[in-house]
């Protein structure tokens, strides 16, 4: 089974890439953010209290966000393979996701990880707000906070994955045809 962690900062092209990954490998996506965006806009428990998080520009404590994707991953284990967008963002929530995969007898092929520098990160979000809906992209500070929260606490997920053997760091500026064309190589590197 193919299960590929895609990473990188707020911005970088994590969900673009998804769609297309997701197209040519068959895999199911497993987006953090999206799923907090779909308890969010269902008005559940999880939603309400992913929203605080969220509009601050900060992470979900851990344990809601783990117990989550553990749930999507048992629901999707038919699948050909899994790619984690979003997620991990800690180092416990790499630990963990290690631990749910060994549980069903799996692990992490590798992590791609895109690398954008904060200019384009900034210049990408704000474009997008204008048509996605996404309130939060249009305020500069809250951008800057999860740029922040991105480099302190979630950037030494990257470390995790290098001590294990399984980074491979991609420039993520670029055509998303050729971006997309540099992450198949490695993806199919890991078959
Ligand atoms: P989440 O939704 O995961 O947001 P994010 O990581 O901040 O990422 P984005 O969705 O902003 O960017 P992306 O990398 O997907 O880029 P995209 O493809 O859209 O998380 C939201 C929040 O949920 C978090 O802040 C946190 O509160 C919470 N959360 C989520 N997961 C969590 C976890 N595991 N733990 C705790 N809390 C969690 O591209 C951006 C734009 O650029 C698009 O308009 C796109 O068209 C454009 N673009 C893409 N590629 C290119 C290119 N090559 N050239 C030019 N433009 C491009």
């Amino acid at each position: 089974m193919l299960n590929i962690v895609l990473f990188g900062p707020p911005g970088a092209g994590k969900g673009t890439q998804s769609e297309n990954i997701i197209e040519k490998y068959k895999l199911a996506h497993i987006s953090t953010g999206d799923l907090f965006r779909k308890h969010l806009g269902e008005g559940t428990e999880l939603g309400k209290l992913a929203q605080k998080y969220m509009d601050e520009g900060k992470l979900v404590p851990d344990e809601v966000v783990v117990g989550m994707v553990e749930d999507k991953i048992k629901e999707t284990l038919d699948a050909k393979g899994f790619i984690f967008d979003g997620f991990p963002r800690t180092i416990n929530q790499a630990a963990e996701l290690d631990k749910m995969l060994t549980a069903h007898g799996l692990q992490i092929s590798g992590m791609v990880a895109l690398e954008v520098p904060e200019d384009e990160l900034r210049a990408r979000i704000k474009e997008r707000a204008k048509t996605s809906g996404r309130v939060d992209d249009q305020d500069d500070a809250k951008i800057t906070t999860r740029i922040r929260v991105y480099e302190e606490e979630t950037s030494p997920v990257a470390g995790y994955y290098k001590q294990q053997g399984k980074f491979n760091g991609i420039n993520g500026v670029g055509t998303i045809e050729g971006i997309f064309n540099q992450i198949c190589t490695v993806i199919d590197s890991f078959t």
